[in-house]
């Protein structure tokens, strides 16, 4: 622990009540408030969410005054100047101990990491919840994305019924509280810094970033296994943390706990503008073909996951993550595992896993998420649920625990992922981008008991996996930046052609199912409605749109595709042309490019 600063000594702390009005759409969308960064510097942006987050957990009966708060973030542009002003504003709010990061920095699943295991031992100092700063995988930098988004003492996103009411705050807020004169903390170095007064104590804990998250995971994990894994010769891997907050814990994990030579880490450098125009990513910390540009390349392939030429040979083992690192993107040599293909490989091979070893109780994905999960889940005899797109629907399933799995105890393994690159398990409640691809090495380890035998890589685990299960080819166009009411408008009028379209037949195939998803949460009896529009065909195959919840400016649309081929069928096709005739039936359907003016989608996943 470093310096103990006191300040100031009597009295209570001076709280300054600053008037403000209402600021026009600060609703939280599926992963917080996300806009521009000029727009949260300008006051009172950031100040008037912050507040109407504390008036609305107040109104939630949380117990804000004498409570502990976890503050951190991804490192982008203004993280910590924000950091700074929450702190300031916890303590006119009555939070008795702020705890920060080093540097100010905690990845998303480290946060969840702290608010639900760092005061293991420390009684009553339990987290009510925390702030993350980040805009996730959107570029950083003052012309980019900023984010925040609270989490809560599960140390998962608030739920809809929270993120509702911070919103309704944000509509009547008239005034917020502020602790001006209190200094800036020095988030550099660990320590306990002391800012109250004997009448209203106020410390700010300035601990680590690793530390927690790299304890749990030592606890999920066969470290020992990873490690013998990592240190075999003819085994090579590289890691790509995107300049963006993975950095300290690839090197605490990869370097620290498994010995990897730092050469094969990639970008572990924490940016705020995440390396920026001038990197190959153009500042998008975000691990796909598109973005992960120096990671595609170095894996032999191209940005549609075909194999190329390389000078090298590529290492066996590849991964990424995004600027918060909750999401992940899993590569063998010259081969791209696709998300929804890894959660269900990762399911299908848990008890490799030390934590599941005794066999899962459940697992999870976002509707659009390919169904080569319920293949998996069905073979193993457990429930698979199907939730929307957003991380803190699978919260409220691992959190449930006995009511949803009677004969359980509370210890629920489970595990849950996303077509969007994100994969957790239940030991957070946060997609957790370093778990996936640990998960994976475990995986790999547990395929190669002898180390003098030809390494099985994870282009040969996927494809065993294909062989078993068949393969649910996929694909998703994203057609971003389009104009939000001919977006809307395409929606609706597909709303409401999807009854006749019941028992029609296109391109040879016959559509058995067409609906709105909408999801009833039996757990906190919400009703979540427009989850995305489905066609589903007499074969399984299916076609589903989306508008994004995570972009700041107009509308994004996403087409997710998908076909199943059982495995006596062609399994070594590449998913984009499979897909292809799906798309021209979705698009004709949708009418996007009548709706939207796009003939061409901006990427394609
Ligand atoms: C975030 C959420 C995910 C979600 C993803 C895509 O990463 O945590 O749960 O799948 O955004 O969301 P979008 O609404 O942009 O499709
Ligand atoms: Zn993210």
């Amino acid at each position: 622990m470093a310096s103990l600063l006191s300040f100031p000594s009597r009295g209570a702390m001076n709280v300054t009540t600053v008037p403000t009005t209402p600021i026009d759409g600060q609703k939280p969308g599926t992963s917080g408030l996300r806009k521009k960064t000029k727009t949260f510097m300008e006051a009172p942006y950031l100040h008037n969410f912050v507040q109407s987050v504390f008036d609305a957990l107040v109104a939630e009966n949380v117990p804000v005054k004498g409570s502990t708060l976890v503050v951190s973030g991804d490192g982008r542009f203004y993280n910590k100047t924000a950091i700074q002003i929450i702190i300031k504003m916890a303590a006119a709010a009555g939070v008795e101990r702020v705890w920060c990061g080093t540097e100010g920095l905690l990845s998303t699943p480290a946060t969840s990491a702290v608010i639900r295991t760092r005061s293991r031992g420390l009684k009553g100092m339990a987290p009510i919840g925390g702030f993350i700063l980040s805009a996730s995988h959107n570029p950083g930098g003052i012309d980019e994305d900023f984010g925040i988004k609270y989490n809560g003492e599960n140390g998962g996103p608030a739920p809809e019924k929270v993120t509702n009411l911070i919103y309704t705050k944000t509509t009547t807020i008239s005034e917020y509280k502020i602790c001006n004169d209190l200094p800036d903390v020095d988030l550099s170095t660990p320590g306990s810094y002391s800012l109250g007064t004997p009448d209203t104590p106020f410390s700010v804990q300035v601990f680590p970033n690793t530390e927690d998250h790299v304890g749990l995971l030592r606890q999920v994990f066969d470290f020992g296994a990873i490690k013998a894994l990592i240190q075999r010769k003819d085994f090579k891997f590289v890691y790509d943390s995107m300049n963006g907050v993975q950095g300290p814990y690839a090197k605490a994990l990869f370097i620290g706990e498994f010995g990897a030579s730092p050469d094969s880490l990639m970008n572990c450098e924490p940016k705020e503008d995440f390396g920026g125009h001038a990197s190959p990513s153009h500042g998008h910390a975000d691990p796909n073909l598109t973005h992960a540009v120096e990671l595609v390349a170095k894996m032999g392939l191209n940005k549609l996951g075909l194999p190329v030429e390389t000078k090298t040979e590529p290492p066996d083992f590849g991964a990424a993550a995004d600027g918060d690192a909750d999401r992940n993107m899993i590569m063998g040599n010259r081969f791209f595992c696709s998300p929804s293909d890894s959660l269900a490989v990762i399911v299908a091979n848990a008890t490799c896993i030390p934590y599941y070893k005794n066999g899962l109780k459940g697992c999870a994905r976002s509707m659009p998420t390919s169904c080569a999960l319920d293949l998996v889940a069905k073979k193993l005899g457990i429930p698979c649920f199907e939730v929307p797109t957003g991380w803190k629907f699978f919260g409220n399933l691992m959190d449930s625990g006995t009511a949803m799995f009677p004969d359980t105890p509370v210890y629920t393994p489970f595990i849950c992922g996303e077509e969007s690159f994100g994969t957790g398990g239940d030991h957070v409640r946060e997609k957790d981008g370093m778990w996936a691809v640990l998960a994976w090495l475990q995986i790999i380890a547990a395929k190669n008991p002898d180390p003098s035998q030809p390494l099985v890589g994870v282009a040969d685990i996927v494809k065993a996996h294909w062989a078993e299960y068949g393969r649910n080819y996929y694909a998703r166009y994203d057609y971003e930046g389009v104009e939000k009411d001919g977006a809307d408008k395409m929606m609706a009028a597909m709303v409401e052609a999807q009854p006749s379209l019941i028992g029609t037949t296109h391109g040879g195939m016959k559509i058995a199912k067409a609906d709105m998803f909408a999801y009833d949460d039996s757990i906190d009896k919400t009703v979540s409605k427009n989850q995305g529009i489905r066609f589903i065909f007499e074969d399984g195959s299916r076609f589903v749109f989306r508008l994004s919840g995570t972009g700041v400016a107009g509308a994004t649309v996403r087409m997710y595709l998908e076909k199943y081929a059982a495995p006596t069928e062609d399994l070594t096709l590449h998913a984009f042309d499979v897909v292809k005739p799906i798309a021209d039936i979705a698009l004709s359907i949708s009418k996007l490019t009548e709706f939207t003016g796009r003939t061409e989608p901006t990427v394609i996943t």
